[in-house]
């Protein structure tokens, strides 16, 4: 309740500092960068279509509301380094530009990551496994190569993604087979001899686990201990109706905040849909079932409502511990963009996003704005 008034205050003095500053309160005014700004950053995930053009109206929607951009995609190993003297870096450049053009606290996802990593990083010429020293250096010219060119562009760089499991054992990656634990560390590393004003993040999924929970804050007190930069933990945030309690996500919101590292929400969306994994690994797919696709054409009015006040719960949590988190980041524009249509379950029909198939805000965005 005391949260809920918290956002209300904020968009109230937001629009009265309009009202009082002289200028019409029109209508590309509120904005969710304008009501949330005071608290944190509010950023959103770029796909190929805008990036290429093909999708000005989403980009409207992100020069009003946001202040802060990732790709969804385009710098991810297998698209940035196809091959391993082949780097592209045609939609990398229009997403750093875009953001630069608009002002946006812009970062970049992901370094060191298992998944969409192109084939060869990790083999040599006849299929085995790079020795650890191969595989230090490719990882260091990956890193540097990326990083040093949009050095000063790129704010904050998701490092490595994904490294721990729920249990707070690490992935068995192939960075992890061949180089241990120590994989991380040297990302870190890598990453801040190239750019040593960037923010450094480690980022991950169900970050509510208590394994994983405390797995990363060792991870945290390591590379600290080591002296190494990392000045953030960013919990993706991939949630549905049923899936984390509040209170978990929250306890571990508590737990980084005490790291003496900024904690950023970085993949936020919320799925409307029957849980069918508590995962979100890429590859942890399963085969499309009818029954679990139960709202193909629109998502019926009681639990569209049941979604608005879930989000806004969640929202609110934020602004409670908005003293630690620095940014919160959208997965996406509308819900026609995202993922979660298409995960864990190919060719579902889902409403996880702030703004609907028609590019329309969602109830909980439309109070957010006081509207
Ligand atoms: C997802 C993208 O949204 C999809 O388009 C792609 O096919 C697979 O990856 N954790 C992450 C993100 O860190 O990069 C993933 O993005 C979602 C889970």
């Amino acid at each position: 309740m005391k949260n809920k008034k918290l956002l209300y205050a904020a968009s109230l003095a937001c629009m009265l500092l309009m009202a009082c500053s002289g200028k019409p309160v029109v209508e590309s005014e509120r904005n969710l960068k304008n009501v949330l700004g005071n608290h944190f950053l509010v950023g959103v995930a770029i796909n190929h279509l805008q990036l290429q053009g093909q999708d000005s109206a989403a980009l409207d929607i992100v020069k009003t509301h946001f202040n802060s951009i990732v790709p969804e995609n385009c710098m991810k190993c297998m698209i940035i380094h196809p091959e391993e003297n082949v780097y592209d870096f045609e939609l990398s450049d229009r997403f750093v530009a875009f953001g630069e053009e608009n002002g946006m606290f812009v970062v970049g996802h992901c370094l060191i990551w298992h998944s969409q990593l192109a084939s060869w990083f990790c083999t040599d010429e006849n299929g085995a496994d790079v020795s650890p020293e191969v595989l230090k250096q490719r990882m260091k010219d990956h890193i540097t190569t990326i990083v040093k060119r949009y050095k000063g562009r790129v704010h904050g760089w998701d490092v490595v993604n994904e490294a721990i499991l729920e249990d707070g054992s690490y992935r068995n990656s192939k960075f992890y087979q061949i180089l241990g634990e120590e994989f991380v560390p040297l990302a870190f590393q890598y990453a801040y001899e190239a750019d040593p004003e960037a923010e450094l993040y480690y980022n991950d999924y169900n970050m509510h686990f208590e394994g994983k929970r405390r797995a990363v804050i060792k991870l945290v007190e390591d590379l600290k201990a080591r002296g190494i930069r990392i000045d953030a933990v960013g919990m993706q945030g991939h949630v549905g109706m049923e899936y984390p309690q509040i209170s978990d996500f929250e306890a571990s919101i508590e737990a980084f905040s005490k790291l003496n590292v900024k904690v950023m929400i970085t993949e936020f969306d919320m799925s409307a849909l029957p849980m069918v994994r508590y995962s979100a690994n890429v590859t942890d797919t399963v085969s499309f079932e009818q029954s679990m696709n139960p709202y193909p054409n629109e998502l019926p009015s009681r639990e569209l409502e049941a979604w608005n006040k879930r989000m806004m719960e969640f929202m609110n949590l934020f602004v409670k511990h908005s003293r630690h988190i620095s940014r919160v980041t959208f997965w996406g524009v509308t819900d026609g963009d995202s993922w979660k249509n298409d995960f864990p379950m190919r060719g579902r029909t889902d409403y996880p996003l702030l703004f609907d198939r028609n590019y329309e805000p969602k109830q909980f965005v439309k109070e957010l704005l006081g509207e």
